[in-house]
């Protein structure tokens, strides 16, 4: 069973990657959120994959809400694997995600990452579409990896360009807070007022009032993905994103 969380694609493909050569489930974290699911039995040898995107070096809340959430049930203890999508750093994504799977008793095993575009736009820039395809053409080998290990069940550490603990998780409490602030959000006149923001936030922090978006902050997770998915670009959020483009991974809808 694949766990996955993503808003721009990312973390899909390489959950959908592995999939196709494992025969795993997939598992949406955002369907399961939005529909109570946490309940899964595993059958005999099902091992458990946890994907997600890194936000803050550290994990996006609704990935640490589903965590605490979920309860496996499983005749023996199943290989568990966690993925950090990253595009800089994974930080500390894999032991914060341990902490939760340690409580359950069915701790992490191996640890992966995989470089991608880095969707925080309003410090990085994916403008520049070849650029873009160059890191996206850089991810396959590291799925492969990733398979042949996963394979065998091998353990281990093959995170890589991780910082310290005390430094992600001092940097995690501290930025990911800052960069939850909605009131950075401002539609511009392009809106045409279409609701597809509204219907694709993985958490329902937007509402439409009068044909525009409006956040609701303690819910917003700060996904970007109301940005980043925007058939019109009318989202923006702080004073660069606009000059740094729009980005979903090609190779999945989401
Ligand atoms: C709020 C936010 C914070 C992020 N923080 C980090 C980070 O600390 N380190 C990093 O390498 N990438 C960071 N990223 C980039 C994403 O982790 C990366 O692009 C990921 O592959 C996106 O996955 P998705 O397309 O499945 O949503 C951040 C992105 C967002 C939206
Ligand atoms: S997705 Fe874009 S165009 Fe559609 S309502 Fe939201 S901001 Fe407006
Ligand atoms: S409002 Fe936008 S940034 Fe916030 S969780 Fe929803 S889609 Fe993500």
């Amino acid at each position: 069973m694949i766990l996955y969380f993503s808003a721009t694609g990312n973390s899909k493909y390489v959950a959908s990657s592995i999939a196709k050569v494992t025969n795993d489930r997939l598992v949406s974290i955002v369907d399961c959120m939005k529909n109570g699911d946490f309940s899964f039995s595993l059958s005999r040898n099902e091992a458990i994959g946890i994907i997600s995107p890194t936000y803050s070096w550290g994990l996006p809340l609704i990935v640490c809400e589903f965590l605490e959430k979920v309860e496996l049930t499983y005749a023996e203890k199943p290989y568990v694997y966690f993925i950090a999508t990253y595009g800089t750093s994974p930080g500390q994504t894999g032991f914060f995600a341990n902490q939760y799977m340690k409580e359950k008793e069915i701790p992490i095993d191996a640890q992966f990452s995989v470089k991608m575009p880095d969707t925080w736009t309003p410090t990085f820039n994916l403008s520049n579409k070849e650029k873009v395809s160059k890191i996206n053409a850089g991810v396959e080998p590291q799925i492969d990896f990733i398979i042949k290990k996963i394979k065998i069940e091998e353990w281990g550490d093959f995170m890589k360009n991780k910082v310290p603990r005390f430094a992600a998780k001092v940097f995690y409490n501290l930025e990911y807070d800052n960069m939850r602030k909605t009131k950075r959000f401002k539609v511009e006149d392009t809106c045409v007022g279409c609701g597809l923001c509204e219907k694709k936030c993985p958490v329902n922090a937007i509402e439409i009032h009068n044909g525009k978006p409006v956040w609701i902050k303690d819910q917003c997770v700060m996904c970007l993905g109301c940005l980043h998915r925007c058939p019109k670009f009318a989202i923006q959020y702080g004073k660069n994103t606009k000059k740094h483009g729009q980005y979903t991974n090609p190779n999945v809808r989401i």
